[in-house]
Formats: structure tokens, sequence, C-alpha cells
């Protein structure tokens, strides 16, 4: 189904089951633990072998030897291969690291060799006993230097009007530097796959992957066999956050051993390589330079930043573009913007959740904050002033929607914004300094290809796809669709999903996974009802009740003969390329800031968000309470400490690596503002996963500097930065 115009009035419109809150479907397996993750997929194939990873202890080099004889001679090991037995493995188009073969080591807990064992405790014994030795090399980390040495070089990607005349002639400005550290996913379950490849033809891997059909071809070109020879499947994943976008070393050290054992290898990333071993949010360094007149209106936006990705023969690693909504969120007339990627043997930096506008809102949106109190302004009344409905570097593209001042204007109502202090350090409840904070939330909101299978049997309605549910919903969201488009109860309706034998998705990333494949489930079930009022005889027959509707007859859908299947997808045409597609909101929070010790403690907090439909809001507001759990971690503990000499991140577990959890912020409310988005897909729906984090942790630094009087813009906002 191609979807080439903005959607018309449809059946979502007047909707019974999408939109209204329906708990998830596989939540009872998860809290009773009894969905199978990767790791505990004893069912799927016998005789499966242990394999653990080794890690290289260098962060650039060669590797000029590996004495593997005690490891081999070690009980229960069954095969060793290490990096030097092979050669460079292809590195498929999204990734930019070489996960093995060869002697060259990039970057630090680069995989090097897999141990195969009758035990778990066999393999790791075994692994430890392999004697590496290296060539280092020199490496530089430095990623101010780096923003210093680059500034003002290079093509910037925005340019509008004359930014420096407008700077230089602004009666009020504001030009600060900002800091963002690196950030990991820290999702719960670890990188973990069962891989047969005993044959060395046909592989089969039972992983955790946000993306079906990215997996099987990144597993073609890195292996160099043909994809129809590699089936996948991740029906249950816990957590990605993006982490889980990509084939990480798990998969291909599963494969490999298996293929030199010649028996199934199951294998996990211990917790130390999830955080240097697979991807993780780079660095940024930013400078903002904001411009404006004396009424407030912004004159000229500047943004430069610059973050790192891993060298290596795949250039254009993304690293973590802070400045990408800067061309879109604010109205001014003069704007240049510019990113800088810097190489650097650090773990490969990739996308995590809400990448580019999570760590460059924690920036833009201080800065705001700032020129708010420069001109004497509300910080709501300014972003209100400075909205724009039109990409501002292209007037004749405008958003498709764009409720942004409905955000602030009800988050502001809602939060009791009117009441607050507003003079910094003077509100205080013994030991606690009081401080409230906002900032507008900006994320873009692309859709993807995706597809489904239907199969209609009895009454019940089986959907096939290749999407993931990654904790989010996935499985309840494309049962409500599909329980909607066919008019069957949602106890009818069984989603099967995460298998690559299943029609090709959008897979779960870039909060594009809801909205594209729910699109993609409505468009194979439209090709159902057409095989149905095919088999009836009849012209365009409603499906409601269970039941067949058409020229005065009614049939009940399981009285319908045999099986019937339809398969189908979502095509997004051009037409997107007239809009700027983009979701938004307003957050607010309360802090309280001990006098004594300088800790920040979020006290409350609320999100209003503008996403289009929202499909079903007990699990859109999982989701964006998720989100700003996350950016509570962000603003005041998630960092990954690099150790300078030997480069790697040091606090490479969840002992030492801090997130945030629920039970640190003792309310949270959601608002949902009731807009669609025709332009979007058929059922009008946007992301939000992501939504949910951006801008967070920018309330909470500018609530923090309410409270106390101190502005901090390096994050995270640790105890030693308050006093
Ligand atoms: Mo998201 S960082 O694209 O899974």
């Amino acid at each position: 189904m191609d979807f080439n115009a903005p959607a018309k009035d449809n059946l979502f419109d007047r909707a019974k089951v999408i939109g209204k809150a329906h708990t998830r479907i596989d939540g009872p397996l998860k809290v009773t633990g009894t969905a199978p993750y990767a790791y505990e997929r004893h069912d799927v194939v016998a005789g499966q072998l242990y394999g653990y990873p080794l890690g290289a202890t260098i962060a650039k080099g060669r590797i000029t030897g590996m004495d593997t004889e005690a490891a081999e001679a070690a009980p229960g090991v069954r095969a060793v291969v290490t990096t030097l037995d092979i050669a460079p493995l292809g590195i498929w188009d999204f990734n930019v690291a070489r996960l093995f073969g060869g002697d060259e080591v990039n970057h630090y807990h680069q995989a090097i060799a897999v141990v195969v064992a009758d035990s778990f405790e066999q393999a790791r014994s075994a692994a430890a006993l392999i004697d590496v030795t290296y060539e280092t090399e020199e490496f530089d980390h430095d990623l101010d230097a780096a923003f210093q040495r680059l500034e003002g070089t290079g093509d910037p990607s925005t340019v509008v009007g004359d930014f420096d005349a407008a700077f230089a002639a602004a009666p009020v400005t504001l030009d600060e530097m900002y800091h963002t550290p690196s950030q990991t996913h820290a999702m719960m379950e670890p990188h973990a796959s069962v891989a047969d490849w005993s044959d060395g033809e046909q592989l089969t891997v039972w992983t955790s992957s946000q993306m079906i059909n990215w997996n099987r071809q990144a597993l073609a070109t890195t292996l160099d066999i043909p994809e129809d020879n590699i089936h996948v499947e991740s029906p249950y994943i816990g957590g990605g956050f993006g982490g889980k976008l990509w084939l990480r070393a798990d998969e291909v050290l599963a494969a490999l051993g298996s293929r030199a054992a010649g028996a199934p290898v199951k294998l996990a990333l211990p917790r130390p390589m999830i955080m240097n071993n697979t991807t993780h949010r780079s660095a940024t360094v930013q400078r903002i330079r904001l411009a404006a007149d004396a009424d407030g209106h912004l004159t000229a936006i500047g943004h430069e930043a610059a973050s790192h990705s891993l060298p290596g023969e795949r250039p254009g690693g993304r690293g973590e573009n802070a400045t990408a909504q800067t061309p879109l969120f604010y109205a001014a007339p003069n704007r240049r913007v510019m990113h800088h990627v810097v190489d650097m043997n650090l773990p490969e930096a990739s996308d995590m959740r809400a990448p580019g506008e999570a760590s460059g809102l924690m920036a833009l949106e201080i800065a705001m904050d700032e020129m708010a109190e420069k001109l004497d302004m509300d910080p709501v009344q300014f972003r209100v002033l400075n909205d724009t409905q039109v990409n501002p570097s292209k007037p004749d593209v405008p958003f498709s929607e764009r409720h942004y001042v409905e955000c602030l204007q009800q988050g502001a109502e809602a939060f009791g914004w009117a009441d607050r202090n507003t003079t910094p350090g003077g509100k205080r409840h013994g030991a606690w300094l009081i401080g409230h904070g906002m900032a507008g939330a900006f994320r873009g909101s692309p859709t993807l290809n995706s597809g489904a299978r239907v199969i209609l049997d009895g009454g019940k309605l089986v959907v096939e796809t290749d999407m993931t549910d990654i904790g989010t919903g996935s499985y309840t969201i494309l049962a409500q669709t599909a329980a909607e488009t066919m008019g069957l109860p949602m106890d009818a309706i069984e989603v099967r999903l995460g298998n690559s034998a299943f029609p090709v998705s959008s897979g779960s990333g870039g909060q594009f996974g809801a909205s594209s494949s729910t699109a993609g489930v409505y468009a194979a079930c439209l090709a159902l009802q057409g095989k149905i009022a095919g088999q009836l005889g009849v012209e365009a027959p409603e499906f409601r009740d269970g039941r067949v509707i058409a020229d005065g007859t009614e049939t009940a859908m399981a009285d319908l003969d045999g099986v019937i299947e339809a398969e189908d997808s979502i095509a997004f045409g051009d037409f997107k390329s007239q809009y700027e597609l983009a979701t938004f909101g307003a957050h607010f929070v309360e802090v309280g800031v001990h006098v004594g010790t300088g800790e920040v403690r979020v006290r409350r907090m609320l999100a209003v968000c503008d996403a289009g439909r929202i499909l079903n809001p007990t699990t859109a507001r999982s989701q964006v309470i998720g989100g700003m759990v996350m950016g509570v971690g962000g603003a005041l503990s998630e960092e990954l400490a690099e150790d300078p000499t030997r480069g790697y991140f040091v606090n490479h577990d969840l002992g030492s690596y801090e997130v945030a959890v629920h039970a640190d912020i003792p309310a949270q409310e959601v608002i949902f503002l009731d807009t669609t988005d025709a332009v979007s897909t058929p059922l009008k729906a946007k992301g939000v996963g992501e939504l949910g984090l951006c801008g967070v942790a920018a309330a909470i630094a500018n609530a923090a500097y309410n409270a106390t009087g101190v502005r901090v813009r390096d994050y995270p906002i640790t105890l030693d930065k308050m006093i």
C-alpha cells in the first residue's frame, strides 16, 4: 500500500480499540520471568556449548601474538578461535567497528578471541589462559582540543542569512560552551545469542536485536554468506535503547565458535564488554550563540558541536550530532549550524535513545533559559515568542503538525508555573533549596516502510511481522491495530514478532517503530479485507463485531471458508518531503538542592507531549516516563568515565555507571495533547518514545539553577559542581 497523500477521515478517527488503554500482552510473560530471552533459549536446539569472549586490552595497535595452547588444553574446551586465525571480516553499511578478524586493534575490548567449552565456567577460565602480546600505538581522546582545532572549519550543515553580522549587531547575546559525557544504554538484558552454524552452511541465530532485517544483512556482509542462508529470531528483548540496533560481537563470536566446534554455541557479552565492546552515545562539546532583539525575538542562532567516532575503513561514523534539532526548533532569520565528527580510538559511538536531540537539547535548552534571563522574560513566554510553524531555513516547508506552544502553555498551567519563585536561591524548605525549571522538547518523527502478513482461521487472526518489541508495547499496539481494522476482539488476535521468516518491518528504532509497523499491519489487514470480500462476492464490506457486513447480509468471520492469508507493506511516498515531521513537548521539573551537600533531588516532573494520535495511552505513558527517568540519570549521574592512559570506559558495570530509577522520582505526570498527524501515517500517529527523554536534563539543570543560582553547563550535575 502506497501512502502518498495525507490520510483522510478514516476508521481510526472513530476508533474503538486504537487509542484506548490496554495493558501489555507480553506483560505477564515478562514479569513472571517466562518470556524466553536469547540466552535462555535452551529449547530451540540440542547440545548447546558455551562461548566466552576475549577483548583486547589496548586502545590502538596490533596484536603480535596469541598463545592459545593452555586454553586449548583446558578441561572441557571444544574450540578456540582467535582474530589472528581469520582474515578481517566485512563491515556492514551501518557498522563502523570491525567486529573480528585480523591483527589490528582499534578500540579497547575489541573482540579478539572466543573460547567454546562444555560449560560457561570452563569457557571463561580457559579464555583467561590466552596470552596476548601487542604493539601499542599512541591515541588521542581529547574532544575539547579537537573542538578547538576544528571550530570554524568545514562546511556548515545550515547557513541562513548572515550569522556573524546579526550576532554582532544584537543588543542581547549569549555565547557559552556546554559539555555532555559519553553515556551507555544500560539495558538490563545483555547482548546475547545462541548461534547454530554447525554445518558451516545454514546459520540460525536466536539473539536480542531491535532490527531483524538489518541484523540479517549485517551477518551476511560480515560473515560473507548469502542472506538466504541466515535465519534470525528475536521475539523478546530486555531493553535496547539503540544499543541493539546493530550486529555486535556476541552474534559473530557465537557463529564462528559454532562453526569451529561443529555444535550450537551460546554467548552473552559480560557487562564490561557491553560498555566497551558495543556502541555508546558519544560525549559532546557544544558552543551555542544566541542573539535577540530587545523584545525577545531571536535574530541569530549559532550551534557548533563535536563528538567522537571510531576511525576505520568505513568513514562517516555518526557520533552524536548534538545540533540535530537546531535547524528546526526555533525561528531566527540568521543561523549557522555545524557538527564535527572526530576520529578517536574509543569504543564505537552510535545511536542511543533520541540520538542527537537528547544531547543537543541538554545544551540548547539551558541556553534558552539563560537567554530568557538576560532578556528578563519568562522562559515559557520566550519560547512561545520564538515558535515557528515552518522550517526556518525553508519557509515554504511547513511542519505537518506542530503544537509546541500548546505544550508549553498547558504544561505551565498544569504545573503551576506562575506560582514559582523567580529569584534564584530564594526559596528554602529546611535544608533544601527549592527550584523550578522547564525546557522544550523536539524529536524528529521519521517513518520506514513496514510489512506484515495476516492469517485468518476460524475467526482467529494471526499477525506476523519481523517487527520487534524491545519493551515498548509493539505486541499490544499491533494487536489493537488488527482488532480495529478487522472488527475483531483483542483476544481473537495473536501477534508473532521478531522472526526473519516474517515480512520485513521497520524494526524498532528512531521512534519510528510504532507509527511505521502499525501502518504495515493496517495495510496487510486491508489486503485481507479484499480477499474476504472476493470470497463472499461483495463490494466494500464493513468489518464490525466479528462480522462481515455488506449488501444487507452478515457473515460471522468465524464462518468464513478455510484459512485466508494476506500480506502487504506500507510504502511511505515522497509527498512527505513537502513537510517537516517532528514531535514536540515541554518538561517542567521541581528539584530540591541540599544546602550542605549540593545533592540535587527531583521532587516532581511533568511532561506534555504533542506526538500525533496516541495509539495506547498506557504504553505511550510508560515510554514517556521511562524517558523522563533516563533524563534524570543524564542530568545527575550518568557518565562513562574514560581512562586517559588506556582508553577505555572505567565504570563499565551497573554498580558504577549510575542510572536513575523510578524510585528516585516521587511524582511523574504525562499529558498527551489530543492531536493527530494525517501526513505521518494512515493511523495519523507519530513516535513518542524518544520524545520523553528530550529536554528533560535541561529542565533539571534549569531547576537546579533556579534553586541555587549556580549555573552548570557540564553534565552530569554532580555534587561537586553545585558547591
Ligand atoms: Mo533508537 S537510539 O534509534 O533505538
